[in-house]
């Protein structure tokens, strides 16, 4: 009896088996979200390199989310892609996540090669997480909170995924975003042979990808790439938030979650991913002089020779309208490809990964622009890295595309080795400013690079440690094209896009035409005027190697930055209260009712947010009566709501919550109030407490 169960068993599923295999249209797909926000208060915003803008609160929480595609025969062929309302992803990160992944999977089913991590670059997050030298320094080095709660976050994420794995199908739909992106370097753009080859400086277009259960009646989630940087809150947002990207992934979430799932607690997860987004700006109305209301000088950004004058803004009437806009536009367009998506993904699910020294690179004339075998050379900086952009101006006296000098990186260079005469030659006409290349004591940038490709069926994902410009994007995804034709496995709907800021960060890369003219984006490609042919090199092996289905070399070790980061932030002070008063004690009160369009606001004494990260949870609630019960309807991740902290005297914390009550919103006789949950940190050790505002209502 048992043997024939045993066997019926086996046959059943060898049948399963079997009709799995003739369906190319499946894939095992599951979806996972975590948070990951760090100390929204006191530490330096990773992006800007702006060490005055340090947080103050928080607008929106970070999230990760992951999408893992298997094969359903092959539990070696799965990939996972993570999208993270962060800077950039760092080496650090990513070797620390495939260590995790190793310890509770082993190392077969997710590693180092077949896990991407992309970051959204939002520049209104808190930093320290990146270990080099460079990216920490504005922080004053490495934040080991926030890395661990960005690692945490990651695997977290992996984990729900993998837990949520089912049989469906993926499918695919490709439009265009309309006015939400420009380009912020145009008179380095205009330098490219081939910039009559296409009508628009920014690419327009979104790839979106539908996962849904194999009957098509569960939705499970939604990720999209499109390019543009993630800055429409500027260098004076002290509020965490992941920005344009981070606020288009909280409506779709909303949209597809049941009403009342709060924020990031829903099953429906939607990643907006970055892509070449190098020159791709969200400030549509571009940089104007802020004194005069005159245009910059078109080749250097500057107004009568001053960066910090020329400055790009957004299509709102402040920079939290903006955000929303260029979020909102993301939004609808994925939102619309989405609910039309018909053509399915069908195929292979495959992968190749390969560390690669991108400072020794012999680069065949195939790929130059000279037409010449040339070199990738030693790290380095020029001085336009040091002006910053139109989206965030260099805080000092720098040009995009001049030589000057400044006190700070001077005083940093001197760390530095000098540059070499081979060096100077090899980076030429990058003016050095900054000589980054070697270890010394510590690693400045990174120059072992994860280089990643991933199929899914008929699409490739390009997974890129830096920024690519529109056109070095466009170049690039021409190579792997090219090369998936040479090996004969294109076919009429194969489709490649480019997840950015993956797995390591190098800065940016610039085609050779771009790189002459020095601007930013130019200086800051650290490898020389042949980074991008090097990358064209790289990736026309990795994809043909996949199509033939042959392996790649592991490649060298990056060099392990765990336990060798170096850091100046020093932990929170104790939190104290003035006399007489208790935490959670009430400054302000909320008056008894409002109407629909109106700011709610409360204050306490409270501790700083540093104490706790409360991830998962929330600093604030704004909490409705109904029927005998309060029920939390909105948290310190909802749009309409702000988190606020301010030191005052020495150890005192105030609080202020804000809600922005929309100006259509159901008026009537519920109850509403404010909660605010903190954690104190003092002679007696950690303690949480609670606060409240009074009731009020909400009526014309
Ligand atoms: C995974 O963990 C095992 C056991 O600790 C270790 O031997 C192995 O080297 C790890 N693999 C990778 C790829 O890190
Ligand atoms: C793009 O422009 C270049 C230079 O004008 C030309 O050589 C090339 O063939 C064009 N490429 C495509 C794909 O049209
Ligand atoms: C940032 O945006 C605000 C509007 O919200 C504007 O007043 C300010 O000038 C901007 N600052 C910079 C440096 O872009
Ligand atoms: C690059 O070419 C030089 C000279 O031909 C050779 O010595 C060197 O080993 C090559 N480097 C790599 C990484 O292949
Ligand atoms: C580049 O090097 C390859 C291999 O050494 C050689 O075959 C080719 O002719 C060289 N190209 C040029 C333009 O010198
Ligand atoms: C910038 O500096 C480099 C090297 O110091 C020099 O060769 C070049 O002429 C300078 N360029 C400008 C625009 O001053
Ligand atoms: C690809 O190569 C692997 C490893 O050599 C092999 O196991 C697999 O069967 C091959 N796949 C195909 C489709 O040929
Ligand atoms: C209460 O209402 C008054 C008058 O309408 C207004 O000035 C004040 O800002 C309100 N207070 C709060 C906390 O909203
Ligand atoms: C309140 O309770 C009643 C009776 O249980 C129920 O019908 C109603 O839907 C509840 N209202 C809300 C807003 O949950």
């Amino acid at each position: 009896m048992r043997f024939y169960f045993t066997f019926l068993f086996f046959f059943l599923c060898n049948k399963y088996v079997q009709s799995i295999k003739n369906d190319p249209e499946q894939f095992l797909i599951g979806a996972g979200i975590y948070d990951i926000t760090g100390q929204v208060a006191e530490i330096g915003f990773m992006g800007y390199a702006v060490p005055k803008q340090r947080g103050q609160g928080l607008l929106q929480r970070m999230r990760a989310r992951a999408f893992i595609i298997g094969d359903p025969n092959n539990e070696n062929n799965r990939v996972v892609y993570v999208s993270v309302d962060n800077g950039m992803a760092f080496q650090i990160v990513k070797t620390e996540v495939a260590d995790r992944l190793n310890k509770t999977f082993g190392s077969k089913i997710y590693n180092e090669k077949n896990v991407l991590i992309s970051g959204t670059h939002t520049h209104s997050t808190p930093g320290g997480t990146g270990g080099t030298a460079l990216v920490d320094i504005t922080t004053f080095g490495f934040v080991k909170e926030n890395w661990e709660v960005c690692v945490n976050g990651i695997v977290q994420a992996i984990q729900h995924a993998h837990q949520n794995l089912q049989l469906g199908r993926i499918k695919i739909n490709i439009g265009q975003v309309n006015n939400a992106n420009i380009n912020r370097s145009p008179a380095s753009y205009l330098n490219n042979i081939d910039k009559n080859n296409y009508t628009d400086n920014t690419d327009h277009e979104m790839t979106v990808l539908r996962f849904e259960s194999f009957d098509g009646k569960n939705e499970i989630g939604m990720m999209n790439f499109y390019p543009v940087h993630a800055v429409s809150l500027n260098n004076t947002n002290l509020l965490v938030a992941g920005d344009n990207k981070g606020y288009a992934s909280y409506l779709f979430e909303k949209a597809k979650n049941p009403v009342g799932t709060l924020p990031g607690q829903g099953k429906f997860v939607a990643a907006f991913g970055q892509s070449n987004e190098g020159d791709v700006s969200p400030n549509l109305m571009g940089p104007k002089c802020i004194d005069t209301g005159l245009p910059c000088d078109f080749a250097t950004s500057t107004c009568n020779g001053r960066t910090e004058k020329c400055i790009a803004f957004g299509p709102g009437k402040d920079m939290y309208e903006s955000n929303t806009i260029i979020g909102q536009r993301q939004f609808e367009t994925a939102k619309d490809l989405y609910d039309r998506a018909q053509t399915f993904l069908g195929g292979n699910v495959q992968y190749r990964h390969s560390y690669i020294d991108m400072q020794t690179i012999n680069v065949s004339s195939r790929f130059t622009s000279t037409k010449q075998n040339e070199t990738t050379c030693q790290a380095a900086l020029g001085y336009g890295f040091a002006a910053g952009t139109t989206d965030g101006p260099g805080d000092f006296d720098f040009t995009q595309s001049k030589n000057s000098t400044n006190p700070f990186w001077q005083f940093v260079s001197a760390f530095l080795a000098k540059p070499t005469p081979e060096q100077i030659k090899c980076q030429a006409p990058k003016p050095i400013l900054l000589d980054v290349g070697l270890i010394k004591p510590i690693e400045w940038v990174p120059f072992v690079l994860p280089q990643q490709i991933f199929q899914i069926g008929q699409l490739y994902i390009i997974g890129l440690p830096g920024e690519f410009t529109t056109m070095s994007g466009r170049r690039l995804k021409a190579t792997v094209k090219q090369a998936l034709i040479n090996a004969g496995t294109w076919t009429s709907d194969s489709h490649v896009v480019i997840a950015g800021l993956s797995n390591s960060y190098t800065h940016y890369i610039t085609t050779y035409e771009e790189y002459q003219q020095q601007r930013y984006e130019g200086a800051s490609t650290l490898y020389g005027p042949h980074t991008l042919a090097a990358y064209q090199q790289i990736y026309d092996d990795l994809a043909t190697k996949l199509a033939r289905n042959q392996s790649v070399p592991s490649g060298p070790q990056p060099y392990d930055m765990r336990g060798k980061t170096f850091s100046f932030v020093l932990p929170p002070i104790w939190d104290g209260v003035p006399i007489g008063k208790k935490f959670g004690d009430v400054i302000t009160d909320v008056n008894s009712s409002y109407k629909p369009g109106d700011i709610v606001r409360c204050s306490w004494w409270g501790a700083n947010p540093r104490n706790d990260l409360f991830t998962e949870k929330s600093y604030l609630y704004i909490d409705r009566y109904v029927n005998q019960t309060w029920i939390p309807i909105l948290t310190d991740s909802d749009i309409e709501t702000r988190f606020h902290w301010k030191r005052e005297a020495i150890d005192h914390s105030i609080i202020t919550v804000e809600w922005f009550i929309p100006s259509i919103y159901p008026t009537g006789k519920d109850l509403y109030r404010i909660r605010h949950n903190g954690v104190k940190n003092n002679l007696f050790g950690k303690e949480p407490y609670n606060a409240f505002s009074k009731n009020f209502i909400i009526q014309n």
